[in-house]
């Protein structure tokens, strides 16, 4: 049956070893790579937002759910990178796996992840661009027209978000090396302020600000069940899973890395590992200097820099220097979405599922720029007209469905090939990957309705693109290349 026609495993490794991207990335850049994808707008933006609308304080403790679902999840990421090192990620595993139609829709999910995950922190970008300028930018010229003003002016596009875009286009289209280079500084910067922040707030913690821990129930605008007490710091999970989303973007860079088999796990899971300490650390200074209700009301936009001016004396340039860390980490955001996106596209083009466009690779950068050009118009376009609480939910319901979809795919791979080489094996398979599942599961189950249904509309468009195109065009639907599977 076509819908479960599986690429076999050889091709894929045959296609890994001809690839025409460059090899040059290795476990520290890797890493680099990761923490470029993961700190953002999730942490910088979504911890507050998180606190306020449904854990209070306890949004340390949201953390670390969304955190222990994306360990299990980047345990099975990491077992499938390593033995598979080639660009499309969890789509292309699921490929092997659980055939053509599932690896499709996995591919169609991860354009929510990465697309739309690089358009939401462009909007963020945006929004703190303006602070720093002192909100000289135009209203309209910065908003969705879907926006309108305290004052009652109405968005028509938002100009600096599409220019940030444009801009980590066109470096990424001259060459990973470089993109990485450029990441790895703002890395430095990034981290650097999460710890100043953590190192300076830690002196103005108030007990009377983390009591009670979670919010009470009864509390006006809080009657949903995800919205109080301990369901709500599930529910409070769900929204700064945001801030995790990103671990998995390394795995696309598989193929343009030294050694994946050692460096894969060690990108994945290292980046990760740090990033979850230093969010449950930002997530307790940030709540134990501020209370968490004025994150519903005057601190509800900009909340870091809202938080050190008004609790923090003395410190006003630190919240300017946040500002301006922020931005430039954002940008790195941006860059590794674009670069995981521009990868699954290659991969799906390669098999024949896309246009071959996507798959076409510059004579010259070595890097798949047409791709690039189609994506930057793409998530462009959401960039400049849609809304950040938008974009920003529907790529946390692509990103859990690809983690959960993953999970499943370690469980049904260990069947069917339990003779491949794992240069890193997931611990205690299945209980990890249906854990992953579960937790992973669990989070999409308390996001609101409004983004689930959403999604699964985009999912419907993404069947009726597949039986329309992909079904027809697959590699696997031609009858030599099947005999003969075909490199890059
Ligand atoms: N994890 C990324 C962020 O928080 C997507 O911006």
């Amino acid at each position: 049956m076509s819908l479960t026609r599986r690429k076999p495993l050889e091709a894929l490794l045959q296609q890994a070893s001809h690839s025409a991207l460059k090899r040059t990335l290795t476990a520290k850049s890797l890493v680099a790579l990761g923490v470029g994808a993961i700190i953002g707008a999730g942490l910088f933006v979504r911890t507050a937002a998180a606190s306020a609308e449904a854990a209070g304080p306890g949004v340390v403790v949201s953390f670390i759910i969304a955190a222990i679902g994306c360990a299990f999840a980047g345990l099975c990421y990491a077992e499938f990178a390593a033995m598979i090192p080639i660009a499309g990620s969890a789509y292309t595993y699921a490929y092997t796996t659980m055939g053509e139609f599932v690896a499709w829709i996995i591919g169609w999910a991860l354009v929510l992840e990465y697309a739309l995950g690089a358009a939401t922190v462009a909007i963020s970008w945006s929004e703190y661009l303006n602070k720093l300028t002192g909100g000289s930018i135009p209203y309209q010229w910065s908003h969705s027209p879907m926006q309108t003003s305290a004052t009652g002016v109405s968005g028509i596009v938002n100009i600096p978000a599409l220019v940030i875009v444009l801009l980590l286009t066109l470096i990424l289209i001259k060459g990973v090396q470089e993109s990485a280079t450029v990441n790895a500084i703002i890395v430095a910067i990034k981290v650097s302020i999460v710890i100043v922040f953590i190192a300076v707030g830690w002196h103005f913690v108030s007990g009377a600000n983390q009591h009670p821990f979670t919010i009470p129930t009864g509390t006006p605008g809080h009657e949903g069940y995800f919205k109080h007490g301990w369901p709500g710091v599930l529910g409070g999970a769900s929204i700064v899973f945001f801030a995790f989303i990103g671990f998995d973007a390394v795995s696309t860079a598989a193929q343009e890395t030294k050694n994946p088999g050692r460096d894969m796990p060690k990108g994945i899971l290292g980046s990760l590992a740090l990033c979850t300490i230093l969010y449950i650390l930002f997530g307790y200074v940030l709540t134990g200097i501020c209370n968490w209700k004025e994150f519903g009301g005057a601190g509800a936009e900009a909340s870091v820099a809202y938080a050190v001016d008004h609790y923090m004396p003395g410190f006003g340039w630190l919240a300017t220097l946040i500002t301006v860390a922020i931005l430039l980490g954002f940008s790195s955001v941006i860059l590794v979405m674009l670069l995981g996106q521009s990868r699954v596209f290659f991969s799906m083009a390669n098999d024949g599922l896309l246009p071959k466009l996507f798959s076409d690779i510059h004579p010259r950068f070595r890097t798949p720029y047409k791709a690039n050009v189609v994506l930057f118009f793409f998530c462009g376009a959401f960039a400049a007209i849609a809304p950040g609480s938008l974009t920003g939910d529907l790529t946390t319901v692509g990103t859990l469905f690809a983690f959960v979809l993953v999970c499943v795919g370690v469980i049904i791979m260990r069947r069917l090939r339990p003779d491949l080489e794992r240069p890193f094996r997931t611990p205690l398979v299945p209980l990890v990957p249906i854990l992953g599942v579960i937790v992973c599961g669990g989070m999409i189950v308390s996001l609101d309705h409004r983004s689930q249904i959403t999604a699964l509309g985009w999912m419907l468009l993404g069947f009726l693109v597949y039986f329309l195109y992909g079904k027809t065009h697959s590699k696997l639907a031609q009858p030599v290349l099947e005999e003969a599977p075909a490199g890059d």
